[in-house]
């Protein structure tokens, strides 16, 4: 069911009529395509939702090209990153076009739809320019990392849910509820892989939040879970290339307090949430993709 929504992205990209965005597109290896999946799942296969779903990819994946250029990430999909290829200049206008060329199909689709998916774009802009002010100090806030993650991961998740909602003629509350704690959960789960996978499994560079002065969940965890001399040890490392010694420290930490069982139970927890109120309306069906966003390796 995904191949008719791959159809219409190079639909949309042939339509841009350039040469040079065409080859530096057929560059990007395909994500794992859960937003598509998940308008998918509500909305059924009509064209518009196929539509929907290739607009979302194409926004996703201009965040993606930004967000390697803001994280200085070298690999994405298990390939070179654009940045890292051609340079952040390309990564940047590409990630516009893609941005533009999605706004542009919005409205097509419909106003209520092109509105639910572009505030969303905003919450995602503001949410990662959040995550660049927050990483230039060590955030033990956990309320301020969420409401940084509802912006840059769940906003979208949350309007993709919404968005098919809309399309299938069903409410949109309940959709959007649902899908802000899909996406929450998701980005913890990225938070926590980053930690306990390897980059290979990820495809993108693993350990590399803290160095680029990320504290995510499983940091913020930790350093409450420290005592007054670790914390300062922590803290120390905060924003830093380390030593693998410093990371085997981290590590060891990590497991000591069970931040990993801890960071997952979390999510599983919102992920739970969101599946009763599906099964509350009927929508048996949406726990499956529910529960793909937090049980993955990469
Ligand atoms: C990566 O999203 C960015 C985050 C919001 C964590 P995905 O993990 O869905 O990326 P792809 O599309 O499958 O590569
Ligand atoms: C990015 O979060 C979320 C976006 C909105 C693009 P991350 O920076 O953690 O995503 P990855 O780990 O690079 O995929
Ligand atoms: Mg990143
Ligand atoms: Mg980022
Ligand atoms: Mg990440």
């Amino acid at each position: 069911m995904l191949s008719a929504v791959e159809r219409k992205i190079e639909q949309f990209i042939a339509e841009l009529d350039d040469k040079e965005v065409e080859a530096l597109y057929a560059k990007l290896p395909q994500g794992k395509r859960l937003r598509a999946k998940l308008i998918l799942k509500i909305a059924g296969e009509k064209l518009s939702a196929v539509k929907t779903a290739a607009i979302v990819e194409m926004i996703h994946a201009a965040s993606l090209l930004h967000d390697d250029v803001i994280d200085d990430a070298d690999t994405r999909r298990s390939k070179p990153s654009l940045n890292a290829l051609y340079g952040n200049k390309t990564a940047i206008m590409l990630g516009d076009i893609l941005y533009s060329k999605g706004f542009f199909e919005l409205n097509n689709i419909s106003p209520d739809v092109a509105k639910v998916i572009s505030n969303a774009v905003t919450q995602l802009s503001l949410g990662e320019l959040k995550d660049v002010s927050l990483s230039k100090m060590f955030n033990t806030d956990t309320s301020v990392y969420l409401d940084m993650i509802y912006q840059k991961t769940a906003s979208l998740i949350e309007a993709s849910a919404g968005a098919a909602a809309l399309l299938a003629g069903k409410p949109k509350e309940p959709f959007m509820i649902y899908g802000r704690n899909l996406g929450l959960a998701f980005q913890m789960i990225d938070d926590l892989l980053d930690i306990t996978a390897d980059s290979a499994t990820l495809g993108k560079p693993a350990l590399h939040d803290f160095a680029e002065g990320k504290t995510t969940l499983p940091y913020i965890y930790l350093y409450d879970a420290l005592g007054e001399s670790d914390r300062e040890k922590l803290k120390n490392m905060h924003a830093k290339v380390l030593s693998e010694e410093e990371q085997q420290w981290i590590m060891a930490q990590m497991q000591m307090h069970q931040i990993p069982m801890k960071c997952y139970a979390q999510a599983r927890e919102l992920i739970e949430e969101a599946v009763e109120l599906m099964n509350r309306l009927g929508e048996d069906a949406l726990s499956e993709i529910a529960t793909e966003m937090i049980d993955r390796e990469f």
